[in-house]
C-alpha cells in the first residue's frame, strides 16, 4: 500500500495513523517495478491464442504465441529437408535460424511465415520440434529473451511450468474436445483445407496425447494455475473472466 502524506502532516516522523492511504498504483515506479507475466497454457483448440491476444490488448501488454515458434522450427525443418530421425539436425537448424514472433506475425530469417506455419503439414511435423529437449531449451531461452522486461501475456503448453514458473498469474484454459475440434475445423476450412470433423478430432486426440506425454515441457497445469473451462462461454466472457482474475 502507498501512502499520501497531507501537507499539514509533513513533519519528519509523521504519525502513520494520520496518513491517508491511496490505492496502490499497479506500476509504482517504472524503474523498479517487476514486469507482470500472465501465462495461458492449455490444449490445442481451447482458444488460447485469440483469448491471450485480446487480454494482452486490453491490458496494454505484449502478446507472445510460443506455439508459433515450434511451428516455425518445423517449417524450417520441412524446407531444409531435415531427417526427422536425426534430432540433432533440427537442433542445429534452430540455432542457425532467426525466429521472431512480433505480435501476430511470425518471421523465419526475415521472411514472414505467419500463414505458412498454420498448414496441416506443419502442424503434424511440429511434434519433432516440441519433442526435442534441446530445441525446447533454445526456444524457452528465446521466449524469456522476447519477454525481456515487458509486461506480457504468453501462451503455450509449458509457459507457467517451465518458461515462466514465477509468473504472477497463470491460467490453464480447457474446453470440450468436440468443441475444440469444431473450432479447428472452421480455421482449416477458412484456409481452404478440405477435412472432416472426424479427421480433425482424431488428429487432435493424437496431439493431446503427445503433448501430455512429452517428457520435457508436457501439457500440464502448473500447481498454481487457475483452470478455466470455456464451454458455454462467449469469447468476451472468457476474456472478461481472465481480466477480472488478473486484476
Ligand atoms: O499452440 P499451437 O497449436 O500453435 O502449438 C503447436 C505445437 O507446439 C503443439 O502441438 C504443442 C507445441 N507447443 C509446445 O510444445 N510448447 C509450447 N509452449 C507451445 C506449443
Amino acid at each position: 500500500m502507498l501512502y499520501c502524506i497531507p501537507m499539514s502532516n509533513t513533519a519528519q516522523s509523521p504519525n502513520p495513523d494520520t496518513r491517508i492511504p491511496i490505492p496502490e498504483s499497479r506500476y509504482p515506479n517504472p524503474d523498479t517495478r517487476i514486469p507482470m507475466i500472465i501465462t495461458i497454457d492449455g490444449p490445442a483448440g481451447a482458444g488460447k491464442s485469440t483469448v491471450a491476444r485480446a487480454l494482452a490488448e486490453r491490458l496494454g501488454f505484449r502478446f507472445l504465441d510460443t506455439g508459433a515458434m515450434y511451428r516455425a522450427v518445423a517449417l524450417a525443418g520441412i524446407r531444409q529437408n531435415v531427417d526427422w530421425d536425426r534430432p540433432e539436425e533440427l537442433v542445429e537448424l534452430t540455432g542457425k535460424f532467426d525466429i521472431r514472433v512480433i505480435g501476430p506475425k511470425v518471421f523465419l530469417n526475415g521472411e514472414e511465415v505467419t500463414e505458412a506455419i498454420r498448414t496441416s503439414e506443419v502442424t503434424v511435423a511440429t511434434r519433432y520440434a516440441a519433442d526435442n529437449p534441446q530445441v525446447r531449451e533454445q526456444l524457452v531461452a528465446l521466449q524469456r529473451a522476447a519477454a525481456g522486461s515487458d509486461d506480457i501475456v504468453t501462451e503455450g503448453r509449458d509457459q507457467g511450468t517451465v518458461a515462466f514458473p514465477n509468473a504472477q498469474c497463470k491460467f490453464f484454459l480447457t474446453a470440450d474436445p468436440k468443441e475444440r475440434a469444431r473450432r479447428r475445423l472452421r480455421d482449416l476450412q477458412s484456409q481452404g483445407e478440405s477435412v472432416t470433423l472426424e479427421e480433425v478430432l482424431s488428429a487432435q486426440e493424437c496431439r493431446d496425447r503427445e503433448d501430455s506425454a512429452r517428457q520435457f515441457g508436457p501439457l500440464v497445469p502448473a500447481a498454481d494455475a487457475i483452470e478455466v473451462c470455456t464451454d458455454g462461454m462467449t469469447f468476451d466472457e472468457v476474456v472478461d473472466r481472465l481480466e477480472m482474475i488478473a486484476d
